[in-house]
């Protein structure tokens, strides 16, 4: 009887953890990637694109997800000495879970892996007209990067290549970190509740 329970005990807090760290390769559910994010470990294959000034050192603030499927990416970056915020509301293509986004040439952008509550690892592949550049992006729902995270994050780097010398923390390098969320403690995470006026803003620019 004893053995039993235990065995039962056993099965339960097995059941348990996996449900915690439900790691999605595939047919993600853009949904559960919202909210607030930050970027905490970059890779590349050509250090250039995420060293200090580089057109990949930049920070993630967050992600929506309109009901089109479209998203709208808000990304913090230091251009000429001044916090600057970056948008881009790119189309899913055909494939779930992967994006066209021009910037610094054209970029194909594909989640590699998710667990939407902790950390999303997103592999870039960029295109600017001299060359080809594989980034694998770590983005976070916290800026720790646990032995578990940067172990997960180092496989996809080995997936495309990528050697672990080329990994970058960047959970402290951000420039911006006090531009984020919308001034004001209370109301750090009104970006995901509702659709960010942002985005009239932007559009209207155009
Ligand atoms: C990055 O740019 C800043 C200001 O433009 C400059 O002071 C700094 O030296 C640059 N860093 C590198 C590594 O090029
Ligand atoms: C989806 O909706 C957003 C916001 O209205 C818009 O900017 C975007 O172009 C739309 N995408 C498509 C594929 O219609």
């Amino acid at each position: 009887m004893k053995l039993l329970l235990l065995c039962l005990g056993l099965t339960l807090l097995c059941a348990h953890g996996q449900e915690k760290h439900d790691v999605v390769t595939s047919n993600f559910d853009m949904a559960k990637i919202s909210g607030e994010w930050y970027t905490v470990l970059l890779a590349a294959d050509s250090m250039e694109k995420i060293e200090e000034n580089g057109s990949f050192r930049s920070f993630i603030e967050y992600i929506w997800v309109f009901d089109n499927s479209s998203l709208l990416l808000k990304y913090n970056k230091k251009i000429n000495g001044e916090c600057t915020a970056l948008f881009f509301v790119p189309d899913e293509k055909e494939e779930k879970g992967v994006y066209d986004v021009p910037y610094d040439g054209q970029n194909s952008i594909q989640i590699a892996e998710a667990v939407y509550d902790e950390y999303l690892i997103l592999y870039v592949l960029n295109f600017d007209h001299e060359k080809t550049t594989n980034i694998i992006v770590l983005n976070a729902r916290n800026l720790d990067v646990t032995p578990r995270l940067r172990k997960a994050f180092e496989k996809n780097c080995e997936k495309y290549g990528i050697p672990t010398e080329n990994i970058v923390d960047v959970s402290n390098a951000d420039p911006c970190i006090q531009t984020r969320g919308n001034h004001g403690s209370q109301s750090s995470s009104t970006c995901c509740k509702k659709e960010p006026g942002v985005l009239k803003l932007r559009l209207s620019w155009h």
